[in-house]
């Protein structure tokens, strides 16, 4: 049997925030035949609550869970087939999202460096198309396998079925909690350029002197930025950015920039204006600020932390209040990023 249920789990060590809670039930499954077994099971299927758990590096656990929990740790890693632009690799749901942009640029696949360092699982990427330094896993997807949890049947979804956007797809809308991802199809470009346009990357290579940057050199940059701004859930917990970067008309952006001229903002293809949340919420003073056993990261002020011993309630009170100043401050409304149960 490639599954195996637990009653009564821990899930502190398995949340990035290191947040305590319990879950009644427990699924892990090796396999995709196992997730299409377990979905069938009663404990499952029959739950009051379900969870499917990646690697819990986007969660805010507020307590036990009177549920079952569904971790698909499905391995593998395989080249699958090629298009006219891109090698496909087919990677297992359950694979860590950093050790395979490590292998791919291994194996002379490169492509993903700018999404090096990224903590969770390769199944949950396509969720919120993860993204960091210039580019997001929209341009680096092919398709993916998930199973159907009302059918057990396994479907594939395609580039245009998963509707990605900024930190959004389907499966964070019409398809959500229906499916669990077990395999992921990646594009690796057959002719590669630099993505080195974000500032954080091209200052990284001209302080290395690097102008002609292989994926190798962007790969040691982002690595390096992430370890200088934000912190290792391994030393002090955290879900990486807490808020979206919020997106605004134009006729606000103007507002906002005449009153706030150092305000940082990105001009979108729609003509839109996306702000960054980081900066709303350094200028409203919270940056390093500490509230109990949460704070808000010194280096990074999109970023909550559990300096030691935090509930969930904690964090989402800490995020209300950033919500409210900020609100206040700026008029802009921040959505929160991770997902809370
Ligand atoms: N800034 C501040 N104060 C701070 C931090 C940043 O004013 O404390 C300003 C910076 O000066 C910069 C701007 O805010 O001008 C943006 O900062 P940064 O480049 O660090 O990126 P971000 O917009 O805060 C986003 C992603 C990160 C990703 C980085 C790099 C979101 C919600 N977050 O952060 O993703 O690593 O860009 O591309 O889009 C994550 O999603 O968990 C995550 C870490």
């Amino acid at each position: 049997m490639a599954f195996s249920l637990e009653t009564d789990r821990d899930l502190q060590p398995l949340n990035s925030f290191g947040l305590p809670g319990r879950a009644a039930q427990f699924l892990t499954c090796n396999s995709v035949s196992a997730v299409r077994e377990a979905v069938r099971l009663p404990v499952f299927a029959r739950a009051e609550r379900r969870l499917v758990l990646g690697g819990g590096s986007n969660l805010v656990i507020t307590g036990d869970f009177a549920g079952c929990v569904l971790a698909p740790r499905i391995a593998g890693f395989a080249r699958v087939g090629e298009t006219a632009d891109a090698w496909l690799v087919e990677v297992g749901a359950g694979e860590g999202w950093h050790a395979t942009v490590a292998r791919l640029l291994d194996e002379r696949l490169p492509g993903l460096e700018n999404l090096a360092l990224i903590p969770g699982s390769v199944g949950a990427a396509p969720i919120q198309n993860i993204g960091a330094y210039g580019l997001e896993l929209t341009s680096r997807f092919h398709s993916l396998q998930a199973v159907e949890i009302a059918t057990g049947e396994l479907r594939s979804f395609s580039h245009a079925d998963c509707r990605f956007g900024y930190r959004d797809s389907v499966f964070k809308r019409a398809a959500a909690g229906q499916f669990v991802i077990t395999q992921v199809t990646l594009a690796l470009p057959r002719r590669w350029s630099p993505v080195a346009a974000y500032a954080d990357v091209a200052r990284g290579l001209a302080q290395r002197g690097i102008t002609d940057p292989s994926a190798r050199d962007i790969f040691e940059v982002v690595v390096a930025t992430r370890r200088a701004k934000l912190p290792d859930p391994a030393m002090l917990g955290n879900a990486g950015s807490f808020f979206k970067n919020p997106v605004v008309g134009a006729p606000k952006w103007a507002q906002l920039a005449a009153e706030h001229p150092e305000i940082v903002g990105y001009p979108q293809a729609d003509g839109r204006v996306k702000l960054a949340a980081a900066w709303l919420i350094d200028r409203s003073g919270f940056k390093g600020q500490r509230c109990g056993a949460v704070g808000v990261h010194e280096r990074q002020a999109l970023v909550l932390v559990n300096h030691g011993g935090a509930r969930g309630s904690e964090v989402l009170a800490l995020a209300q209040d950033i919500v409210e100043n900020v609100q206040a401050r700026f008029g802009v409304r921040l959505e929160m990023e991770p997902v809370v149960v």
